[in-house]
């Protein structure tokens, strides 16, 4: 954990300058998580089937280790230094003023639970109960850089009730016309009366932020962010990808490769209105080819999309970590002038994600840069 030259110990303005220290995820004590206001999973292919709770088999804690070692192996053998969560029990029950829960989750996504911006860690809200706690399995390292260098900041976001009031329960049984509609307001599962955030909603453009409206973060949220960063100079913006029934985290949606270019979900375009800010800067989107799983095809307890495919880790401007079987993506990226790294990362899809969500850069090169001179931004007064 020496810090390079000059930079900061904790220093990452964008998703794609040389990477040099990262934290990935570890399945340890991993658990299936539970049904609650926020969250309702469901087994695939047995619809009405009862999700299992507690503790993920042993077998499947291995599997995803496995691969979560594999992709940290390749990392430092890149010269990137990784650090790992510590041990957590996943699964005791939370009991709070305001909610009870059987049991917790896991410490295989810190991407949802913190953000470096800039020199800053900040440790999001969280949006659903059996998460309220994750970010315990990382406070060692936050400690750690926080101790070691006087330039890192460090922010908590403030911890919402996450009581029955603060959900709204009824999104899960919307039908489809009704999700329609709603959707084109914004409204999911989580209401607008408490500041609410997952880390992993945000991506980085250098002095511009990226906040996907979603599940999981809340217009209350997004205003937090933005009155915590305007001061500290950067721009905060709203995104909506008005076709995602059931939004969460931005990183299989809508994901920088380097300064001009985005690779895009097919199937969820950016709301026209917020195109512009790209295409008036000169960046180019390309789209994302079809995963080579379909969504039946996903594991059965994996609770995310097919897009998990995209969910790539960049080593730098011009190398990234893509999933090993998706060829027709590592095609893509090396037409486009990558060099494509591969590792095995399916058996991590239950536990939330892939390569991006299961990881958490703590240091890259660079600084901050504006990558969008022609916008006009109105922050807030
Ligand atoms: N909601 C996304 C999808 O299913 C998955 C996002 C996973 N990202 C993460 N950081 N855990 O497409």
């Amino acid at each position: 954990m020496t810090a390079t030259a000059g930079i900061p110990l904790v220093n990452a303005w964008n998703e794609w300058d040389t990477l040099r220290e990262v934290v990935v995820g570890s399945a340890d004590g991993a658990c299936f998580e539970p049904t609650e206001p926020g969250n309702r999973p469901q087994v695939r292919r047995h619809k009405g089937a009862q999700f299992p709770t507690g503790r993920k088999s042993a077998e499947a804690v291995a599997r995803a280790n496995e691969e979560l070692n594999g992709l940290a192996r390749l990392l430092e053998s890149r010269a990137v230094t990784v650090r790992r969560p510590g041990p957590h029990d996943f699964s005791r029950p939370l009991r709070t003023p305001h909610f009870d829960v059987e049991n917790q989750y896991c410490a295989v996504c810190p991407r949802d639970v913190l953000i470096t911006l800039g020199n800053e860690i900040v440790e999001a809200t969280m949006s659903r109960r059996a998460r309220y706690f994750e970010y315990e399995p990382y406070r060692h390292l936050v400690y750690e850089y926080w101790e070691a260098d006087p330039r890192v900041g460090w922010t908590v976001a403030p911890k919402p009730t996450m009581s029955d009031a603060m959900y709204r329960q009824d999104f899960w049984e919307w039908p489809i016309e009704e999700r329609h509609r709603r959707m084109h307001a914004s409204e999911f599962c989580v209401g607008q009366t408490e500041v609410v955030f997952d880390a992993a909603d945000m991506s980085r453009f250098g002095r511009d932020i990226l906040v996907q409206e979603s599940m999981t973060t809340n217009r209350a949220g997004i205003r937090w962010l933005k009155r915590t960063l305007e001061p500290k100079g950067f721009r905060v913006h709203p995104v909506h990808f008005p076709l995602d029934y059931f939004p969460s985290h931005i990183d299989c949606t809508f994901v920088p490769l380097r300064p001009g270019l985005i690779l895009a979900n097919p199937d969820r375009p950016i709301s026209q209105d917020e195109l512009s800010m790209f295409t008036d800067n000169g960046w180019e989107l390309i789209q994302a080819p079809e995963p080579v799983l379909t969504n039946d095809e996903m594991p059965p307890y994996c609770q995310s999309s097919k897009w998990l495919s995209m969910n790539v880790l960049s080593l730098s401007p011009s190398t990234v970590i893509c999933e090993e079987q998706e060829k027709s993506l590592q095609d893509l990226l090396a037409d486009q002038g990558f060099e494509v790294l591969t590792v095995p990362f399916r058996n991590v899809f239950e536990y939330g994600g892939s390569l991006h969500c299961a990881t958490w850069d703590i240091r890259r090169d660079g600084t901050r840069e504006d990558y969008f001179p022609s916008i006009t931004y109105e922050p807030l007064v």
